[in-house]
């Protein structure tokens, strides 16, 4: 069975096939940075329209590549929710037109779940249940997962999304947009122990985030400098070496509260190259498995949506003709 996954939800156009047997054929990505860029962020309408240039050609061009055509698909896959409304709306109708035509059920998948389950994309997948520690642009996230749609939510951000913190951070630091890889960059030239940061929330019990407050400590820190770019470096340094701390404690608090021994850490901070050492060598130490996508399916892609979608599919969930997005959509209310 062949599923052709879409991803529309922000400021990349992703599309996939996922076959149930043979695993991942096929994934094209597009991504809207150049286009944002000048804005400093993303520009939900020029998102929409960007999708709306691109979506088509891209599904043209992944059949094309893999010696498909529509008679191959037998199900299409699309990112719902939550993300930006118009942009949901491009993809949403579009993989609902095309599945009408094509005869073939349509499959809406939760942008969060994709991202949860795209370590399932690799060679050696994790078996449930698991610890899932999501952290994406409009998200912070950990999870106690049973099984597909069996999503308990431990805690999340009451706040800043961890990238979003890394993206606002990188702007006071005056790094392009998206500032998170910039960040990450910048921080390789930063001396360790210069700065010390919070780690918020984590001098108590519970599992939730915070990391806006890490914002008014960058500022306030940042004019205390003479701003050279050495100054900016260590400080890129210690708000990074915070925030992978805090997902660190956390995720160590998780896995110790629930005894389970898999984890895994999906979404765009993933590529982090220091958080993922920091919960890699947390992990070994608490005799813990960690799973990561690999680096191109940490941030947002159509393969996540496809595999997602074959999932779903295969448990016998599939859309009516009716077509809606969810800006808003907890992960907690997937059954
Ligand atoms: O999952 P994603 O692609 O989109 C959402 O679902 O939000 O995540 C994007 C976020 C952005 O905030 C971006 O700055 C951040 O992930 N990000 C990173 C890195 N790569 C992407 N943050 C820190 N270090 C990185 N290497
Ligand atoms: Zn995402």
């Amino acid at each position: 069975m062949n599923i052709l996954g879409i991803e529309t939800s922000c400021d990349e156009t992703g599309v996939a096939i996922y076959n149930s047997e043979e695993g991942l054929i096929g994934h094209l990505l597009h991504s809207q940075v150049s286009l944002h860029s000048e804005y400093g962020g993303v520009v939900p309408e020029l998102a929409s329209r960007d999708h709306i240039r691109k979506l088509i050609p891209l599904v043209q061009q992944i059949l094309r590549n893999n010696q498909l055509t529509a008679s191959d698909i037998n199900g299409i896959a699309y990112t719902a929710g939550p993300g930006l409304a118009g942009a949901l709306l491009v993809g949403a109708t579009t993989a609902r037109s095309m599945a009408w035509t094509w005869k073939i059920p349509a499959i809406a998948v939760h942008h969060m779940e994709g991202h949860l389950l795209a370590p399932m994309l690799e060679p050696d997948p994790p078996e449930f249940p698991f610890i899932a520690l999501l952290v994406s642009g409009g998200h912070t996230l950990l999870i106690q997962v049973e099984g597909l749609g069996q999503y308990h939510l431990l805690g999340e951000s009451l706040d800043d999304a961890a990238g979003e913190a890394f993206d606002k951070t990188a702007k006071m630091l005056k790094l392009a947009y998206p500032g998170g890889p910039l960040l990450s960059k910048l921080a390789t030239k930063g001396t360790q122990g210069r700065f010390k940061f919070p780690r918020p929330m984590t001098d108590r019990p519970g599992l939730d985030f915070s990391f806006s407050g890490l914002k008014t400590f960058t500022m306030n820190t940042l004019q205390n400098t003479d701003q050279t770019p050495q100054d900016r470096a260590d400080i890129a340094y210690a708000f990074q070496e915070a925030v992978a701390d805090t997902l660190t404690i956390k995720c160590r608090r998780a896995l110790q509260q629930s005894k389970l021994k898999r984890l895994i850490v999906s979404g765009g901070v993933s590529a982090n190259i220091q958080i993922r050492q920091s919960l890699t060598k947390m992990a070994e130490l608490e005799n813990v498995r960690t799973y990561f996508p690999r680096l191109e399916f940490c941030t947002d892609n159509g393969a996540m949506i496809a595999y997602a979608g074959c999932q779903r599919l295969l448990a016998g969930q599939h859309e009516n003709l009716e077509i809606h997005v969810k800006p808003r959509w907890p992960i907690s209310d997937l059954k």
